[in-house]
């Protein structure tokens, strides 16, 4: 059990965490949500143990085990995938090293009434268990089980690690953490890189997980087909209920809609003895009665609604010229990467005004037709017409990733901006909910959801009449999305 007590963080003008208190069972599965920059991930590295809270404090039982995806993250250098997974047994060869020691300090006691002669029982009982669980001959070919399930293929397990983007280096860590199979997992977004078909898989292992699961995820339908709880933190509050999503959302409709008609009704009878008092001061006889009921009354217990975010986004797209009717033509495109053809022969025509969807598998090259559409990779054959007057805005997958972390947010814009625009970046900013000291704020210590929300103000300063969005929802949370 997790136990987390007053826990207090606040960063400049912002609280994030205002003294939340929580209990994290050894089974519970946990959907962590709320808005972008909410606190969800900070809550997760302070239970992680990886940031520390400003005041209050965090337990969880010595020995057992903890493994934390972060939002974003890079693997070491050198190591292929299949040695990269298989270095999550380093642990059980750690505890396997432990257990055999302590089992050697066990046989030399005799003190066994000592409470410390207990503990050392109780850690060799919950060691062995551990190791009893995740080891074993199996290794390798569990981590080619779980490696397979995210979507690597068998040719992917001996190449370098390094070769792989961003989105893939997660899979192999997400790997190693169901490798281990730590007493609490805490996964911070961990669909946001993972196709259709892995995200299946992986809620089918995290269905059946034996220990403890805090998540934290954007997806409606992810959460609900694994959690049994869900813990909302909303403007430094957490709101805990037992039930998945869908349902803990609809509780939480009903609460407010009854905290709504309590504070309703406790108006009008607030109203009602407000008067009563006017009209009783305004008699001499009576004014003794007066004070005594506007006593009475400002020791009433009032109603309070919980606060709620209301905040939205609004886009602003600065004005562009028409473009003319065809935007973009492409005849008998080829692209072909050393021996891997990804298009052949691919025609097609979008016209001013059309709203296009690229669908498909990982690596169907989705992402290498919008490449080639903005000319950022060339085609192997074929050819890709441009039409007239067409201004592209592309918003590459991972585009927040590109932003310089040491710039704050109003350098960062200043820098894509044009100069005509400078005087308003304060104000663009304020419409991708960004105000006052927040403006000043670094890109590194920006949350996954605020930084997409930054590169998308970013790419909005330019006029722009074709607009190539690969992947932009990632990390947004569902009402951004929306807009
Ligand atoms: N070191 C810091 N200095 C200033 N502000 C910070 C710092 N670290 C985090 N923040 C702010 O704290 C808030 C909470 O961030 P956090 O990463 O926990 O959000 P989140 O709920 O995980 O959001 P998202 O859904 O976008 O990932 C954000 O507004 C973020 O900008
Ligand atoms: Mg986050």
């Amino acid at each position: 059990m997790i136990s987390i007590s007053n826990i207090y963080v606040q960063y400049g003008d912002r609280i994030v965490l205002n003294n939340i208190n929580l209990v994290i069972g050894q089974r519970d599965k946990v959907g962590l949500v709320g808005r972008n920059g909410a606190g969800k991930s900070t809550l997760l590295k302070l239970i992680a143990g990886t940031e520390e809270p400003q005041s209050g404090n965090i337990t969880r039982p010595t020995h057992s085990t903890l493994a934390f995806l972060h939002q974003d993250l890079l693997l070491p250098k050198g190591k292929t995938v299949l040695e990269e997974a298989m270095s999550a047994f380093e642990e059980i060869k750690q505890m396997e090293a432990r257990l055999e020691e302590l089992n050697h300090i066990l046989a030399e006691r005799t003190d066994y009434e000592s409470d410390s002669y207990h503990d050392l029982l109780i850690e060799i009982g919950d060691l062995s268990e551990h190791v009893h669980l995740v080891g074993g001959s199996t290794a390798e070919a569990d981590a080619i089980k779980i490696l397979a399930g995210l979507g690597f293929k068998q040719s992917d397990m001996n190449r370098l690690t390094d070769e792989f983007s961003g989105g893939w280096q997660m899979r192999v860590e997400l790997a190693k953490m169901l490798l281990r199979q730590p007493d609490y997992l805490l996964l911070d977004e961990p669909t946001n890189h993972l196709d259709i078909e892995s995200i299946i898989w992986l809620e089918s292992f995290l269905e059946n997980y034996p220990g403890a699961i805090i998540i934290i995820s954007h997806d409606k339908q992810f959460l609900d087909n694994i959690t049994k709880r869900t813990i909302e933190i909303e403007l430094g509050k957490v709101f805990d209920y037992k039930a998945n999503y869908t349902k803990a959302m609809e509780m939480r409709k009903e609460r407010r809609e009854l905290q709504q008609n309590a504070f309703d009704n406790q108006q009008k009878v607030i109203n009602q003895k407000e008067r009563t008092i006017t009209r009783f001061m305004a008699k001499a006889s009576k004014t003794t009665m007066a004070q005594s009921m506007q006593k009475q009354l400002d020791k009433m217990e009032r109603v309070e609604i919980d606060d709620e975010d209301t905040s939205a986004m609004r886009l602003q797209f600065q004005p562009s010229p028409r473009s003319g009717q065809i935007v973009v033509e492409g005849q008998n495109v080829k692209k072909q990467y050393d021996n891997l053809l990804v298009l052949d022969g691919v025609d097609f025509k979008m016209d001013r005004g059309d709203r296009v969807a690229f669908v498909g598998q990982n690596g169907q090259g989705k992402t290498t037709l919008a490449k080639i559409l903005v000319g950022k990779e060339p085609a192997t054959a074929g050819d890709v017409t441009l039409g007239h007057n067409v201004m592209i805005g592309y918003y590459a997958q991972n585009q927040a990733d590109s932003l310089d972390p040491k710039k704050t947010l109003l350098e960062t814009m200043e820098e894509n901006s044009p100069p005509e625009l400078r005087p308003r970046l304060r104000n663009i900013l304020g419409s991708f909910m960004f105000s006052g000291e927040d403006v000043d704020k670094k890109v590194f210590v920006l949350s996954g959801g605020e930084r997409a929300r930054l590169a998308m103000a970013c790419l909005l300063l330019r006029p722009i009449n074709l607009l190539i969005l690969d992947e932009p929802t990632n990390h947004l949370d569902i009402k951004a999305k929306r807009c």
